[in-house]
């Protein structure tokens, strides 16, 4: 997808070995850059392993965020011919699914609050549809007889997210990019204002480009002058998943927006038969643990949403961080210290911009120029 320039030989280090960093990685290996991704755990273990995958600039969208709709609007797009050059250089498939999206209104509150989304979405002139719930339950029967509104988007997609972090970590190495996984980057070296290279284990690491990439970590990187410690936080998610049977099978993904209660609930079903279940939404700092509230809302969601997922086997629980910007929106680009790019605070949308972000931060380093699509999600609005 990247232009490829075989002349290009930059030497690049990529602090953080998630999708973001991962789908870097990839693009400019192919470019033939010499690329390390430096990861102090196991690749794509943290944000990238706990999303649900969904690809949902729309169903996702708040009025006041146009700029982030743009930028996951073009990312969605680029889906399929990403997915393609993805799978083909991996010979992994990472289960995309153009099957939309259904936006339901569990009881009358939620049916109200619905209408007001709807109104902002047609405001912004979304391809998104009204249905009256038994329109909705012909497109997806196991739905609640109490649901009497939804919202059919049906451009709003997914991947499965750890099907794609597998297929980015064998394309990025096929390419020869270089992995080193359980290896922390302790400090970025920055003399007069421009980016020198990394200090892994007590070596120093020169590099021509380096790229932080280190999710909600990303600004605890020591050497980083405060003006470009980007403002990124971690915000815990609870998930679960549950193992679909016979007579209960989801196709399209559910959002069940709960104006009562504390969590909105979303049903994502892969190929490989887990419903995925997410998410809660809590300022809680590097706090991991799952809570017995935090489950029993899904659950309440979930079931009130598609009550035949009662007798469902529980496959697993787990949380994640996502790396929550101050506007909820990505930092893309160049940050004022020479040499030294971030892709970071990708929120709740980081598994949807990962083409976008990819294609833009390689397109960066071989050219130089920041584009038009980047431009408004510099590290320098914030100043
Ligand atoms: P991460 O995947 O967190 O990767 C950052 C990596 O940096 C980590 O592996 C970490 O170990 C490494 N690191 C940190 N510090 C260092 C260091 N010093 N040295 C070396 N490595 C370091 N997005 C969507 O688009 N759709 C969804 O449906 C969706 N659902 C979500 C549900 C939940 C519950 C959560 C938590 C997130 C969800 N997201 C979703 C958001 C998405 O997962 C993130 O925005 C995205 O994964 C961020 O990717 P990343 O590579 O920036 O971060
Ligand atoms: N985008 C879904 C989530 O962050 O929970």
């Amino acid at each position: 997808m990247q232009n490829h320039n075989p002349h290009s030989n930059k030497r690049v280090v990529i602090i953080g070995g998630g999708v973001i960093g991962l789908g870097i990685g990839w693009q400019l290996a192919k470019a033939g850059c010499t690329v390390s991704i430096y990861e102090r755990d196991q690749a794509g273990r943290a944000a990238s392993w706990a999303a649900a995958g969904m690809l949902a600039p729309h169903a996702e969208v708040h009025f006041e965020e146009r700029a982030l709709l743009k930028l996951g609007v073009q990312s969605c797009r680029m889906y399929p011919e990403w997915v393609v050059e993805l799978e083909t250089d991996s010979q992994i498939s990472v289960g995309y699914r153009a099957e939309g999206t259904l936006i339901v209104g569990v009881d009358r509150d939620d049916a109200r609050e619905l209408e007001h989304h709807y109104e902002s979405q047609q405001l912004l002139d979304l391809k998104v549809e009204w249905l009256i719930g038994a329109a909705a339950r012909e497109m997806e029967p196991l739905l609640s007889p109490k649901i009497t509104a939804a919202i059919w988007s049906r451009d709003d997609h997914q991947v499965d997210n750890r099907a794609m972090v597998k297929a980015l970590i064998g394309a990025y190495q096929k390419a020869n990019g270089t992995l080193h996984e359980n290896t922390p980057i302790d400090k970025i070296e920055i003399v007069k204002g421009k980016a020198k290279g990394v200090w892994v284990k007590n070596n120093l690491e020169e590099a021509d480009v380096i790229v932080l990439a280190a999710g909600c970590w990303s600004s605890d990187i020591d050497g980083l002058p405060q003006a470009v410690k980007p403002p990124v936080r971690p915000v815990k998610g609870q998930m679960l998943a549950l193992q679909m049977e016979e007579g209960i099978v989801l196709q399209k993904v559910i959002r069940a927006p709960r104006a009562k209660y504390p969590t909105d609930v979303y049903l994502v079903p892969k190929d490989d038969g887990r419903l995925v279940i997410g998410a809660t939404s809590e300022e809680m700092g590097f706090d991991t643990r799952l809570t017995a509230g935090g489950l029993f809302e899904l659950l309440r969601g979930t079931w009130e949403a598609v009550p035949g997922i009662y007798d469902l086997p529980i496959l697993e629980t787990w949380t994640g961080l996502r790396p929550g910007s101050r506007d909820n929106a990505p930092i893309l680009g160049e940050t004022g210290v020479e040499n030294l790019i971030m892709a970071t605070g990708h929120y709740r949308n980081g598994i949807l911009l990962t083409p976008v972000t990819a294609c833009e931060i390689a397109s960066l380093i071989l050219t130089g120029k920041t584009s038009e699509t980047i431009a408004p999600f510099q590290l320098s609005r914030f100043w």
